[in-house]
């Protein structure tokens, strides 16, 4: 591998565990202004100290961290659409295409650049190839891409799904796949030949969403992408450290959930 993608791999994934707590503040390119991001860099300001990468939109790192700020960027690079495009139209959301080029991804000196595929959607073929031709500039210029399998509306978010969209990611040249945890989770890393990483999904109970990460991770996750389970929580300083526990030192959920209780007065 050359050594400027072995390097900015060894940025996103801790030597040490070779896992990942990557922050996901992105949402704001289809979701406009999610709750919780409306003042994108005050809500991270607190967390970056305790996660391993940033990933986010070119927008809102160039408003939002400044550029001393030493944390690697996993910059989202596909996009287009949003949440209210051509609501009767069920695949809509998966009509992207690639929305920053990769000189300019490296001209913003990122650790890796992020590009959703829609598999099983209208638009399956054209997101495929703005991940293979992402995969094409990444090899070009030692930079990892992130393959997010991204769900379409009518999609059910079950193994056999996730698990065909989670190997193509990889076949295609992905060098780290992000997608959702589900029943039968270990399938998907026995099948898939790259790091896999989960998405936390919609804000749930906070205890939950420690045992998604336990579960994710105790069944070969190389760590979390998650955002808002992380921003959206009364504590979330405290989330994102006890996310970190799980995924940095194998800590138990209940280990991991007595940091953020008190913070919730539970
Ligand atoms: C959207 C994304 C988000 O980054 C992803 O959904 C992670 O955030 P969350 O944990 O809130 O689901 O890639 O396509």
């Amino acid at each position: 591998m050359d050594w400027g993608m072995a390097n900015r791999l060894g940025r996103i994934f801790r030597p040490d565990s070779k896992r990942t707590v990557m922050l996901a503040v992105d949402h704001g390119y289809f979701l406009g202004p999610t709750s919780g991001l409306e003042k994108l860099g005050d809500t991270i300001a607190p967390l970056l100290p305790h996660a391993d990468c940033l990933m986010l939109t070119r927008g809102a790192l160039r408003q939002w961290v400044p550029p001393t700020t030493n944390i690697p960027i996993m910059l989202r690079v596909s996009g287009g659409t949003s949440i209210v495009s051509n609501d009767n139209e069920t695949s809509a959301l998966s009509n992207e295409s690639l929305s920053v080029s990769m000189e300019d991804a490296l001209r913003l000196n990122v650790s890796g650049v992020a590009v959703s595929i829609f598999v099983g959607t209208e638009h399956e073929r054209q997101t495929l190839d703005n991940l293979s031709q992402m995969v094409d500039l990444g090899e070009r210029h030692g930079v990892p891409v992130l393959a997010v399998t991204a769900v379409g509306r009518d999609m059910v978010r079950e193994l056999r799904y996730l698990a065909l969209c989670c190997r193509l990611s990889a076949e295609l040249g992905a060098h780290i796949v992000k997608t959702y945890y589900c029943d039968g989770f270990e399938k998907i890393i026995e099948a898939t030949p790259a790091p896999v990483v989960i998405a936390g999904g919609k804000k749930i109970p906070e205890r939950d969403a420690l045992q998604l990460a336990f579960d994710a991770v105790d069944r070969g996750a190389a760590g979390v992408d998650m955002g808002r389970n992380i921003f959206q929580s009364a504590a979330p300083v405290q989330m994102i450290q006890a996310v970190g526990a799980i995924v940095h030192q194998n800590a138990t959920v209940e280990d991991a959930w007595g940091l953020v209780a008190p913070a919730l007065g539970a």
